[in-house]
């Protein structure tokens, strides 16, 4: 009897994760590593932008603790953020870009959604580095998380709140010895389409991150 209901509830437990995996296309990330790392004011000392880049991945772990440190929940009784935005709308989008395709980092359920299967790494600069560099994100402002306001004060907010998430980043690469250049030059009309963006969505910077050469 006891080992019936042991085999009904891993079926159904089975079942579950197929549903859920099936239903939001997620890929989960590994928990991420919230302790170790360098002493904040050695990071900020070895923070610094570099443009060359091994093609080597990195490894998933490494992509979970890049992400939750970028724009991950670190507050989960108010789902707040590891970097700040203005009153508090989490407007900004982070996308991984790599050799697999686009993916979306849901930071609820710490996962990614893929976007689409294409290689569109090539699509994020005007660089040659983006190309082959193994990781490229991408900041996006959703404008529709943002309320009324006028549309000058949307870029404003969402360039700032950008640029805190970016320099999350630059202070984890510094941490973990990785190369990273933050990028404003983008060819925002032909990446929009590729990313399967609508209007409300706005391109803000890209980041490239990835071994040094
Ligand atoms: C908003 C912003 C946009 C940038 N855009 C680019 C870019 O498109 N391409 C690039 O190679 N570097 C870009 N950078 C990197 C800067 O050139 C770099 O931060 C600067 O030269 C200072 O170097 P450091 O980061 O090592 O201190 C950008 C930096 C910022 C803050």
């Amino acid at each position: 009897m006891f080992r019936k209901i042991m085999i009904t509830m891993g079926l159904f437990s089975l079942l579950f994760t197929m549903i859920k995996g099936a239903d939001n296309n997620l890929i989960e990330l590994p928990e991420p590593n919230k302790t170790g790392g360098m002493p904040l004011m050695k990071a900020l000392n070895n923070r610094h932008t570099s443009r060359s880049f091994k093609d080597d991945e990195l490894p998933r772990q490494m992509l979970s603790d890049l992400l939750w440190a970028a724009f991950g929940i670190n507050r989960p009784q108010s789902g707040k953020r590891t970097a700040p935005s203005a009153m508090n709308m989490q407007e900004i989008d982070v996308y991984v870009c790599s050799k697999e395709g686009a993916f979306l980092y849901n930071a609820e359920k710490h996962a990614l959604k893929k976007i689409t299967d294409e290689d569109i790494r090539k699509f994020t600069g005007t660089q040659n580095f983006v190309d082959d560099a193994p990781l490229n994100l991408v900041f996006v402002a959703d404008y529709n998380k943002m309320g009324n306001m006028d549309s000058e004060t949307k870029l404003k907010y969402s360039w700032c709140d950008a640029g805190y998430i970016s320099q999350n980043v630059y202070l984890y690469c510094a941490s973990e010895g990785l190369a990273n250049v933050v990028r404003a030059m983008i060819d925002r009309d032909k990446l929009h389409p590729k990313m399967k963006l609508d209007d409300s969505q706005k391109i803000v910077l890209s980041q490239t991150v990835g071994y040094p050469k």
